[in-house]
């Protein structure tokens, strides 16, 4: 029997190239160059797999062009750039990549949280230039992590991540989410629920952890700021367009806030040239980017695609409707 024509628009890594292959024929796409929409739209139409990541949209117009199309898999746990309603309708199975990349993305958040809190990158930037003339006492003082307040916005896998990290920092933590967790929960991880107005008024520093909803979408706009303290940081490493980044620039410019750790942004690669000052530390979306967890994503990623055709559920579906009548 021929294997499933399976397409991939990354080489992958070499384990989760052994998982495909070995009951796939999987097309690789060799770099994001040849993944240009036209040629991915092209190589699709024959495909009965898809193995992409989270630039790829996934939307009406992709799946149009793929009518052998049975599995969608994104390399990733956000899936905001797969329309699910619309895989769903044409039977199309999607997935994600859930559980593997929590710690990896809150050790990046809690990066993103002292290099702000220490002026890391300004210090970075002096040690390097020639410039310094030596240790002074109130040289690139920044502010204390330890002992201060942390808030959480999302308190799924990676916000609670988070939370067990400020035990070591002997911080306070305080969490805001649509749905308040268990109280055992709470208690272990040492958690007070907080409305989200409460949560940016009382925190030193804002972490957020939510997904990209209609719900989230701009829920960091220009009055949310206001409610901050003047010395808080905003880290983000969820997703950019959660928070509104005219009003994030407007609020650092007049003082609002104190600064800001950012991984994701509103129109990825674009980042807002008012972004670019000394008080935000910027990275180009790789909270999960490290060879352990990256390597994990794939292999997941090829994982759900063959239980597909082996028979069998994917073990991180997305619309399990899809197959509730199979
Ligand atoms: C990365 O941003 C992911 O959603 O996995």
């Amino acid at each position: 029997m021929p294997k499933p024509k399976v397409l991939a628009t990354r080489p992958l890594f070499p384990a989760a190239r052994t998982i495909l292959d070995a009951s796939c024929d999987v097309e690789y796409f060799p770099s994001a160059e040849s993944a240009s929409r036209q040629n991915l739209l092209r190589r699709l139409k024959d495909k009965e797999g898809l193995v992409c990541l989270l630039t790829d949209a996934v939307n009406e117009e992709l799946l149009r062009n793929a009518p052998k199309l049975r599995i969608v898999s994104n390399v990733a746990v956000g899936f905001d750039n797969i329309d699910v309603a619309a895989c769903t309708k044409r039977a199309v199975v999607a997935t994600n990549t859930p559980g593997v990349l929590d710690e990896t993305t809150a050790d990046f958040a809690w990066t993103l949280m002292m290099a702000v809190a220490r002026r890391l990158s300004e210090g970075e930037a002096l040690a390097r230039s020639g410039k310094w003339t030596g240790w002074d006492l109130d040289q690139l003082v920044g502010t204390d992590v330890w002992g201060k307040t942390l808030g959480i916005v999302g308190f799924g896998r990676i916000g609670r991540a988070m939370a067990r990290r400020a035990s070591g920092f002997q911080m306070k933590v305080i969490y805001h989410d649509a749905v308040r967790v268990a109280e055992e929960v709470e208690q272990e991880l040492k958690a007070e629920f907080r409305d989200f107005n409460s949560l940016l008024s009382e925190s030193d520093f804002v972490s957020v952890h939510v997904p990209l909803t209609p719900e989230t979408r701009g829920m960091f706009s220009g009055p949310k700021f206001f409610r901050m303290k003047p010395t808080a940081i905003l880290i983000n490493t969820s997703r950019g367009p959660v928070v509104d980044e005219n009003g994030l620039v407007a609020a650092l410019e007049a003082g609002k806030i104190a600064g800001a750790g950012l991984d994701v942004y509103e129109n990825e690669p674009f980042i807002f040239p008012g972004l670019k000052r000394a008080n935000v530390v910027l990275a180009p979306h790789i909270a999960s980017a490290t060879v352990e967890t990256r390597t994990k994503m794939a292999c997941i990623a090829a994982e759900n695609v063959t239980a597909l055709f082996r028979g069998q559920w994917p073990p991180n579906m997305l619309n399990a409707e899809v197959l509730k009548d199979k």
